[in-house]
């Protein structure tokens, strides 16, 4: 296990993810996306996730809140680039407390821990993205500072229509 690193959340500390978190990472994720309603949508296995962020090129970083001795909590991010600023960002993919945690600071603590390192890291922004009806994350999110990007639109392209995109650039 990493480091414990202190918090100002009474019987919180944090430490970063490793190799052997992959297994309670994965479970904070489906907790996730069943709060999300997109369980649906979940294809990460633990092998997945590991190559993902243990691999030879690590794609995302995560830190886990322990609460009381017990993993409660985690926020997984990655950086993202602006060309208008010409620096990194960090983009905040999850922000989970388990339902008996919550309410006690630890979200705040964790998007705290995680704007730090984009300070430290002489990132321009930190941004997430957050489902509508997700009020009382919004909700945190504001009362923290984080508003709402309502010029623009997310876009994704995935699965057999990525696959068809890729084919464009056969010679
Ligand atoms: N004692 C009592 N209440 C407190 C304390 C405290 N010590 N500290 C903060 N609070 C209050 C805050 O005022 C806040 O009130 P608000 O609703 O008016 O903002 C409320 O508790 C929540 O703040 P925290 O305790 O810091 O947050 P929490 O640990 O409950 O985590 C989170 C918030 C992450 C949204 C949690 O509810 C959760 O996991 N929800 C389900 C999943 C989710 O929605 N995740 C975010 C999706 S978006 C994304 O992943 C990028």
């Amino acid at each position: 296990m990493s480091t414990p690193i202190n918090t100002t959340v009474p019987g919180l500390t944090l430490r970063i993810a490793e190799r052997a978190d992959v297994p309670i990472l994965l479970a904070f994720i489906r907790e996730l996306a069943d709060f999300e309603r997109l369980s649906a949508e979940v294809t990460a296995d633990e092998a997945v996730l590991e190559r993902g962020l243990f691999g030879p090129r690590p794609y995302a970083e995560a830190v886990i809140g322990r609460y009381h001795g017990i993993d409660s909590a985690f926020a997984l991010f990655f950086h993202t680039f602006s060309t208008f600023l010409g620096q990194p960002g960090l983009y905040l993919e999850d922000l989970y407390v388990r339902p008996e945690a919550r309410g006690c600071g630890i979200g705040s603590a964790l998007l705290g821990y995680v704007g730090r390192l984009a300070v430290q890291r002489n990132c321009g922004r930190l941004e997430l993205a957050v489902l509508h009806w997700n009020e009382p994350a919004i909700r945190l999110y504001r009362r923290l500072g984080v508003e709402p990007m309502t010029d623009w639109a997310v876009h994704r392209i995935s699965g057999a229509a990525l696959e068809r995109l890729a084919e464009r650039a056969d010679a």
